[in-house]
């Protein structure tokens, strides 16, 4: 599903009622994982794999803005997809997010990720 507006097309990824608040769900964008996160009412995106090695982030802890991956426990900021907690050095690519009317947009194209 695709809507396309002033800025390229925004892909539907997801219904605002089927991300609580404090989850993180992984949905496919053009065949990518990414993780949806809503914290506190706001929807972040992130590549959904981890940059230490390949876990999905989306089967990880997410506490405030902050996700910690399942595997080696590494962290990233949700809103930035910087690296804050080791094992994790390398800073996850972002997705710009909207909402309209209950349903969640995310544009394609990452964001290149937070310089440290
Ligand atoms: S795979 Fe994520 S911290 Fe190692």
């Amino acid at each position: 599903m695709c809507e396309a507006n002033g800025d390229g097309a925004w892909v539907h990824v997801a219904t605002i009622d089927a991300l609580p608040i404090g989850s993180v769900t992984q949905v496919g964008v053009n065949g990518q994982p990414v993780a949806l996160y809503n914290v506190a009412g706001t929807i972040y995106a992130t590549s959904d794999i981890c940059t230490h090695s390949q876990a999905y982030l989306s089967e990880g802890y997410l506490e405030g803005d902050m996700i910690e991956c399942p595997l080696h426990q590494g962290t990233f900021h949700v809103p930035t997809g910087r690296a804050v907690g080791p094992p994790v050095t390398d800073d996850l690519p972002t997705y710009a997010v909207r909402t309209t009317d209950g349903a969640v947009f995310v544009k394609p194209n990452t964001s290149a990720p937070a310089s440290h």
